[in-house]
This record gives C-alpha cells, sequence and structure tokens, in this order.
C-alpha cells in the first residue's frame, strides 16, 4: 500500500528506482552516471515546512500572495483562544471521521459555513442549545471566528469567556476549526470541479466524557448540505443576479469574498505576467 507509512532508510521511487535519503537528498539515479552536472540542487526532493498544532500536523503546498504567510499568523486567532494544555489533550478519533460528499461548489459550502444567520431556519435542534441573541462573528486578516454561545444549562467550554459552546474557526481559504467542549471537529473543503466538492470531517478528542453531550454534527450537516444543494441550483438560474451581505450576521461570508476576489486577483496577475514572457 503506498499509504503505509514510511519505516525504511530510503525513499525509492517505483517507477526508475531513484532513491533518496530521508531528508529528501537525492543518494542514487540508475541511468544518470554519465550525466554531467548531475545531480544539482534541485534534484533533491522539495522541501516543505512542517507544522504543529498539539500533534496535528500542517505542511503548505503552495507559496505567493496570503497563502505563503508564516503558520503561526495563520492560526493566531486559535493560539489566542484555545489553551495549549486542551490542543495536547486532543486524540485522533478515525471510527468517528466522515468524508460528506456535496454536490455544490466549494465556495457555496464555505458561504453557508461563514454565517450563522441560518441557523434559526435551518438548524432546529442545534437552535435549541445555541443562545442565536449571542452570536457573533469575528473577522482577522486570514479567516474568521465564530463564537457560539450555549442557553442555560447547556454543554460549554470551562475555559476562557463564560457559556461558551463552540468555536468555529475558518482559517482561508478552506479549513474549518470546531472547538467544542469535548474536543475538535476538523473540516477540510476539497473542491471537486465547479459543482462539487468533498467535506473531510476529522474528529479529535480532548474530553471523551463529554462526548454523550454534544449535539449532533452529522445531523446539522445534513441539513446544511440541504440548503447549499438548493443554492447551487439557485445560483445557475439565468434570473440570479448578485446579492447584498448582510452587515450584521454576514461579516464572514464577506469577508472570505474579498480574500478569494484578492487571491483571484494575485493568480490572475501572475498568469498575465507569465503570458506576456516576464522572467
Ligand atoms: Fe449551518
Amino acid at each position: 500500500m503506498l499509504s503505509e507509512p514510511c519505516r525504511g532508510e530510503r525513499i525509492r521511487c517505483r517507477y526508475h528506482g531513484r532513491t533518496f535519503d530521508r531528508q529528501g537528498r537525492l543518494k542514487n539515479a540508475p541511468g544518470f552516471e554519465n550525466a554531467l552536472n548531475f545531480p544539482e540542487p534541485e534534484d533533491h526532493l522539495p522541501e516543505l515546512p512542517l507544522e504543529n498544532l498539539g500533534g496535528l500536523l500542517f505542511t503548505r503546498l503552495l507559496t505567493g500572495h496570503n497563502l505563503g504567510l508564516p503558520f503561526n499568523t495563520w492560526m493566531e486567532p486559535v493560539l489566542t483562544r484555545i489553551p495549549a494544555a486542551f490542543l495536547h489533550d486532543l486524540q485522533p478519533r478515525p471510527d468517528l471521521d466522515v468524508d460528506y460528499p456535496v454536490e455544490a461548489h466549494w465556495g457555496l459550502y464555505c458561504d453557508n459555513y461563514l454565517e450563522g444567520f441560518h441557523i434559526p431556519f435551518v438548524h432546529p435542534a442545534l437552535n435549541k442549545v445555541l443562545d442565536f441573541s449571542a452570536y457573533r462573528t469575528e473577522c482577522y486578516a486570514h479567516g474568521s471566528l465564530q463564537t457560539g454561545i450555549a442557553k442555560p444549562g447547556e454543554l460549554c467550554f470551562d475555559f476562557g469567556e463564560p457559556n461558551v459552546a463552540a468555536y468555529y474557526y475558518f482559517l482561508f481559504p478552506n479549513l474549518m476549526l470546531n472547538f467544542y467542549p469535548w474536543g475538535l471537529s476538523l473540516n477540510l473543503v476539497e473542491p471537486r470541479g465547479t459543482d462539487g466538492c468533498i467535506v473531510r470531517f476529522r474528529t479529535f478528542v480532548a474530553r471523551p466524557d463529554l462526548l454523550e453531550q454534544a449535539y449532533n454534527i452529522d445531523e446539522v450537516q445534513r441539513e446544511d448540505e440541504e440548503v447549499v444543494h438548493a443554492v447551487q441550483r439557485g445560483v445557475q438560474s439565468h434570473l440570479y443576479r448578485r446579492g447584498r451581505f448582510s452587515p450584521d450576521l454576514e461579516q464572514g461570508v464577506h469577508q472570505f469574498h474579498s480574500q478569494l476576489a484578492q487571491v483571484m486577483e494575485y493568480a490572475q496577475q501572475t498568469a498575465d505576467s507569465s503570458n506576456r514572457g516576464t522572467p
């Protein structure tokens, strides 16, 4: 299996037998014994940054624009609110992981995630445990945080500000870190063309004794999927033009669209430079 962890001292390409050490430095390349100026630095495997959040490992495949910002800057809103001890206690629970195929553009899925505006209309069970009047959104340079406040008697964190039922972090462009009193539900939104995406839910539990009291994430996801499918159909209508953002309840969606526009502009400029043959 290609997905098995590496236990050897060498990495060997199964195509043409090239070998690298575990740091990715080229050690042997059959057929290149007589090649001039070989190997050169670019013949080693590319080096990627590796970052750690309470045992969760992150890397970055892209650089450029703000997708290349330092990990700690990207993660700062999380690090300032979630205690290191809680992060440290998170244990993976692959038995609770689910991949949801969604028949909608990945951006529409993010739009839905980024506002709690729809909670009273779409999520009746969630609306029973959250105090919607206290729900709030904070925007950061690279994402946003929505804070759900628990109704009296409902499950809430035993640290930080009082009565918080959930911290919903969105880290641009497609990562969601949902912290609950029992742990973390990490959601990664993977685009699949213009009319589909896969949302991967990964579960990490810090306080297993609280898991029983958690609200039903799967039910909320199904309710969201249904409305996001409807939006996908709606934006394809020839009658659809554009919409407005609610200044009180859709700050996170507005922030997301602004960031997306910046990245698309950057990508367009980069493409234009390449087409003009800029060195
Ligand atoms: Fe929702």
